[in-house]
C-alpha cells in the first residue's frame, strides 16, 4: 500500500538526516529532491547563467545527474536555490517527483515544497526547522571535511540567503504546511530528532 512522508525545511535542518533514517525504517523509498535543482545548479554553473539554459538543463535531466558526488558544495547550493525560484524549472521536475511518490511499499521525500506543492494529500508532513546559527554549525562541520578555507560566517551567511530566497520566491515558496509538525531539532541530537520523525510516522500509520 502506497504511503508518503513529506519531510520540508530549511538547510541543514536536519531533514535529510532524517528522510533518510526514515526510509531505512520504514522501508521506504527516498528522494532528495534538493538534488534535482543542485544537478540543475551545477550544469547551469557550467553551461551558462540563464533561465532558459535552467530550463533545458531541468528537461534533460536524468537520474545519473543525481549520483555526481560535487552536488553538496556550498556554490552548487547557491546556484541551486537561484535555477529553483524560476517557474517553469519547477513545473518540469514536478511529475518525476510525484511519480517517485507513489511507490507501491512507501516513499519519503524532503525538500521545500513536498508537503504544499507536491505531495498535498501526503499521509505525514514534517517540517524540521533549527536556529540558522545550529544550522550553520552542522554545516560548517560537513564542508569544512572537503574545503579548508570555508569560514564558520561564509556558510552562515549562505544559509541565511539561501533561506531569505527559498522562502520568498512567487512560486513554491518554502513554507510549512498547514497540516504538517514542526519539529525543531536546535537541540535534539541526531537520534533524538530520528525517533521524534519515527513516532509522528508511527502514530499515523497505527491509526490509519
Ligand atoms: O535541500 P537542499 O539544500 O539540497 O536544496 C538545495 C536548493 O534547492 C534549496 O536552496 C532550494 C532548492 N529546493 C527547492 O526549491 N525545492 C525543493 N523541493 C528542494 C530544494
Amino acid at each position: 500500500m502506497s504511503f508518503t512522508v513529506a519531510i520540508d525545511g530549511p538547510a541543514a535542518s536536519g531533514k535529510g538526516t532524517i528522510a533518510r533514517a526514515v526510509a531505512a525504517h520504514f522501508g521506504f523509498a527516498h528522494l532528495d529532491t534538493g538534488l534535482l535543482y543542485r544537478a540543475v545548479g551545477k550544469k547551469v554553473m557550467i553551461r551558462g547563467d540563464s533561465p532558459e539554459i535552467a530550463v533545458q538543463m531541468a528537461r534533460e535531466l536524468t537520474p545519473d545527474d543525481l549520483m555526481a558526488d560535487d552536488l553538496r558544495t556550498a556554490e552548487v547550493a547557491q546556484a541551486a536555490s537561484k535555477v529553483a525560484s524560476i517557474p517553469q524549472v519547477r513545473s518540469t521536475l514536478v511529475d518525476f517527483q510525484k511519480t517517485f511518490a507513489k511507490q507501491p511499499n512507501g516513499a519519503v521525500l524532503d525538500g521545500r515544497d513536498i508537503g504544499t506543492v507536491i505531495c498535498p494529500d501526503a499521509d505525514v508532513k514534517l517540517f524540521v526547522v533549527a536556529s540558522a546559527e545550529v544550522r550553520a554549525e552542522r554545516r560548517f562541520k560537513e564542508l569544512s571535511a572537503n574545503d579548508t578555507n570555508i569560514t564558520l560566517e561564509y556558510v552562515l551567511e549562505d544559509i541565511k540567503t539561501r533561506d531569505a530566497r527559498d522562502a520568498g520566491r512567487d512560486v513554491a515558496p518554502m513554507t510549512a504546511a498547514d497540516d504538517a509538525v514542526v519539529l525543531n531539532t536546535s537541540k535534539l541530537t541526531i537520534r533524538q530528532a530520528i525517533a521524534a520523525a519515527v513516532a509522528v510516522i508511527t502514530d499515523k500509520r497505527v491509526v490509519d
